[in-house]
């Protein structure tokens, strides 16, 4: 494809999103992307917060945390660049360690990723001896090592009951494991925040940290009844990062790739979004006929970080290369392997 039908392809489906001066730009960049990626043999992940200008031209593979991990797995290019947080392309390192896994932006980390350490797992392992230890993907490499099962948010629930145990750590989203403690109908503590002693009988059985998405904490059922009282017909959609209350509030709640689907599948005039804000635009391309309302005050500054200058120089420079030590790596690889196995 000519730099000319990259931006003929990318204004006819954005058009109405990307203002054109920029559409020219960028149509530019992901020409150079595309050819590079040929001559490097390398194959592009973007996560379903990409910008849309990026989204919509460069990945070979876009989706949620799952399928993107399913994806990279498999991967036979000699680089995996991954447009998205350091724990996705870390999470590609661990699973096809053979390949040079490329994160264009050194700086885009994840607030959840940040809350907790491999010795705060540590710690807990000791306060509840034999109770088994599941982490969500938003963590790194070395708290996965940590634990014996991943999940994402697409299959948290089934992977706790996965587990058939009466009680489980579940790390490190807050409100993720009051959504999985209401789903399973398991109780739940935080010691973290209540100072359990190690010897306190545990009553509850899912044990959190206190562990928040910086996005998604931020929507409130404030917000739900503000836009209900102006469209009636609206269909809300939540990603199970957000809180019990805003979930229960909406109409559904499921992971990236499950509200696209929910869009895809319904036949709604509206529908409002609580998630990171490029995904209503990604999904108004794709769906014209239907009205993406979105609350863009919200925005994850991690994914912001990935653009398609920096992901032209990545291939270039091929910067910034993902390395996780190999016994941290085995470790990590088995709890996220785990999940895979599960579906
Ligand atoms: P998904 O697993 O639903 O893609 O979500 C990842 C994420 O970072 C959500 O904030
Ligand atoms: Fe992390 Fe939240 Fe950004 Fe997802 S949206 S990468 S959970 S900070």
């Amino acid at each position: 494809m000519s730099v000319e039908e990259m931006y003929e392809t990318m204004q006819s489906k954005l058009g109405d999103v990307v203002p054109d001066v920029e559409l020219h730009i960028k149509a530019e960049l992901a020409y150079q992307i595309n050819q590079l990626k040929k001559e490097k043999n390398a194959v592009i992940l973007g996560h379903n917060y990409m910008e849309p200008a990026l989204y919509h031209s460069i990945p070979d593979h876009v989706g949620d945390s799952l399928g993107l991990s399913r994806i990279a797995a498999q991967a036979e290019q000699d680089i995996i660049v991954f447009c998205g947080v350091r724990f996705m392309a870390e999470t590609a390192k661990i699973l096809n360690p053979e390949k040079t896994v490329l994160l264009p932006a050194e700086e885009a980390g994840c607030s959840l990723a940040a809350s907790i350490t491999a010795e705060d797992v540590r710690k807990l392992r000791e306060q509840f001896p034999g109770v088994p230890v599941v982490t969500y993907v938003n963590t790194y490499a070395d708290v996965k090592a940590e634990c014996d099962i991943c999940c994402t948010s697409s299959n948290a629930a089934a992977v706790v009951e996965s587990l058939g145990a009466e009680t489980v750590i579940f790390l490190p989203d807050e409100y993720l494991a009051r959504n999985v403690a209401q789903e399973t109908g398991k109780h739940i503590i935080f010691p973290a925040l209540t100072g359990l002693e190690a010897d306190t009988e545990i009553e509850a059985q899912l044990i959190g940290w206190n562990g928040r998405c910086e996005v998604h904490e931020q929507f409130t059922t404030q917000d739900i009844a503000d836009i209900r009282a102006q469209f009636s017909d609206v269909i809300i959609l939540a990603h199970p990062e957000c809180s019990p209350q805003v979930v229960a509030a909406s109409d559904f709640a499921g992971s990236t790739s499950a509200m696209i689907r929910h869009v895809e599948e319904t036949d709604a005039p509206r529908y409002l979004l609580l998630t990171e804000c490029a995904m209503g635009d990604n999904i108004a391309v794709a769906n014209p006929h239907k009205e993406m309302l979105r609350l863009c005050r919200v925005r994850c500054p991690h994914m912001n970080e990935i653009t398609l200058k920096d992901t032209l120089a990545s291939l270039q420079k091929e910067q910034y290369s993902i390395d996780v030590p190999e016994e941290t790596r085995v470790r990590a690889a088995r709890a996220v392997e785990r999940m895979i196995a599960i579906g």
